[in-house]
């Protein structure tokens, strides 16, 4: 199958749905003609509309941002689906799994089909990996000796490193990481959710780096 129709819960269906394609068909390469045929009822932006899953990640790919974004799941997280939701939205270059391999995928809304996604066993492999790439380890986590992320000026190539509910980073995380930055609280709680600390960070990047006029263009109006 090569469409979420059949996933789409019924509340989404009318949220998302395109009606089957009206008058000639378009005949460029991207479009899923079973999609044209039946309808384009996924979670995409309007640009996507009827368009292959394969092309529309052949699109992204022509124009991903240069962060990632890290994880770990030791616990299985389960804040990891809204993680590549953000990711997908704020076209992260990759999201990086660390420990268990299995995560609850409900919170990503299928967004996970467009993101690429790596594994890796251990927090040595992942900072092996990281280093090759030439990336900045970034960890996110209002630890002792964390510096404010407000303030800091996020290398463009890097990763953005999440601990887990509770735990938060692991040692070896710490360890390995260039700098460790915390988003400041005005309240009582200890902290906010991974999968908010994420979007907050994931934006600051965007905030410094990216272009502003295009992240608009490509979703005018809740698109
Ligand atoms: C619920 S927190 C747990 C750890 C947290 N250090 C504590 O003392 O409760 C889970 C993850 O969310 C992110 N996080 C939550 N609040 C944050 C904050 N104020 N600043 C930076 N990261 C935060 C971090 O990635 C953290 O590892």
């Amino acid at each position: 199958m090569n469409s979420e129709n059949a996933k789409s819960p019924p509340d989404a269906v009318a949220e998302f749905g395109a009606p089957p394609w009206v008058g000639p068909w378009p005949t460029e390469s991207h479009f899923d003609p079973e999609l044209l045929e039946a309808g384009d009822r996924r979670n995409v932006a309007d640009r996507y509309r009827y368009w292959r899953l394969d092309a529309i990640v052949a699109d992204l790919d022509s124009r991903r941002h240069t962060f990632h974004v890290a994880i770990e799941n030791w616990q299985h997280d389960f804040n990891i689906g809204s993680v590549v939701r953000t990711a997908n939205a704020f076209l992260a270059k990759e999201v990086h799994i660390i420990g268990n391999r299995r995560w609850n995928r409900r919170g990503a809304m299928v967004t996970d089909r467009y993101q690429h996604i790596r594994h890796h066993e251990t927090v040595e492999g992942f900072a092996e990996w990281a280093r090759g790439e030439g990336l900045a380890i970034i960890g996110i986590d209002n630890l002792p000796g964390s510096v404010p992320l407000e303030t800091y000026a996020l290398p463009k190539a890097t990763v953005l490193v999440f601990g887990q509910e509770s735990v938060g980073l692991s040692d070896a995380m710490r360890d390995a990481a260039d700098a460790t930055l915390a988003i400041g609280q005005y309240g009582s709680t200890r902290s906010i959710n991974a999968g908010a600390a994420a979007a907050i960070a994931m934006h600051s990047w965007v905030r410094q780096h990216a272009d502003v006029d295009a992240g608009h263009e490509a979703h005018p109006q809740g698109t």
